[in-house]
């Protein structure tokens, strides 16, 4: 005679082969789907209208956004290591030398891209930047040649308002010195620093480049020169002006 065969309470998990997207895995575990109200990240939301690429490109052109707010944001798809946990457009940065050919390289993109969509969305111009967001991948890796660079380029194509945000992300690995003081001066106004975690061993485990002693000077560096920049104006070159504290 056989026992009978017990109900497992946890349904095990279902081969990797059959999970082909996230749709397919939200469709077998519907427990794990977040409403996009409570969490609209690019990397999970899947609920948004498909345009094709020149239906995309046509609602941009088009857009009435003359003298309407705008925020800004530039991605710089480098980073001296790939974290385990991320699905964001990345990839590994060259060493040494190399390095800088890639950030001169990339800089040169970003501020194309801007001027094409800056030639196709005439309304751009016009509109009033509130926000200009510089992230990644690890945007804290550009120099401050590359940071004037994109900071001159914005405030002579768009109609920056006076006390603009402007962010500046990065791995607390390219916080640990001179960088926060140097794009301050530069004009950068806000600091967003991925510590993930202040335990060693998760970032570690994540593939992380900091512990928990670089993570804390990071804070400690940024929270210094951000109080300098509260107690002052950040730019002595007033057609940076927009862009002070
Ligand atoms: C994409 S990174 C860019 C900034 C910087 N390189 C860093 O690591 O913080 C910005 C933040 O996204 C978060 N992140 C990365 N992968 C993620 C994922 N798969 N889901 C949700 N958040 C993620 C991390 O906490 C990270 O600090
Ligand atoms: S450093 Fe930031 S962007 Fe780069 S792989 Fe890690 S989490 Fe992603």
């Amino acid at each position: 005679m056989h026992a009978p065969t017990a109900t497992p309470l946890v349904r095990s998990a279902p081969p990797r082969s059959r999970i082909t997207n996230p749709g397919a895995l939200l469709a077998l575990h519907p427990e794990l789907r977040i409403d996009q109200d409570i969490y609209n990240i690019n990397v999970t939301a899947n609920f948004g209208a498909t345009l094709t690429a020149s239906e995309t490109w046509q609602q941009i052109a088009t857009h009435d956004g003359a003298q309407k707010p705008v925020h800004l944001y530039f991605h710089l798809p480098l980073c001296s290591y790939v974290c385990r946990f991320c699905n964001y457009v990345k990839r590994q940065a060259p060493t040494g030398a190399k390095l800088d050919d890639a950030l001169d390289h990339w800089t040169g993109l970003l501020i194309e891209e801007s001027q094409r969509y800056l030639r196709g969305a005439p309304w751009l111009s016009a509109a009033r930047v509130e926000s200009l967001f510089l992230g990644g991948g690890t945007a804290s890796l550009l120099r401050p040649r590359h940071l004037a660079r994109i900071m001159r380029h914005v405030q002579d194509n768009y109609s920056v308002i006076p006390g603009c945000e402007a962010t500046l992300e990065g791995n607390p690995d390219n916080f640990l010195a001179d960088e926060v003081s140097d794009a301050i001066e530069i004009g950068f106004n806000r600091f967003s620093v991925g510590l993930q975690s202040l335990d060693s061993k998760v970032n570690a485990f994540a593939g992380r480049g900091h512990d928990r002693q670089m993570s804390l000077k990071s804070v400690c560096t940024t929270r210094i020169c951000s109080r300098r920049l509260r107690a002052g104006p950040a730019n002595s070159d007033s057609s940076l002006s927009g862009f002070s504290a």
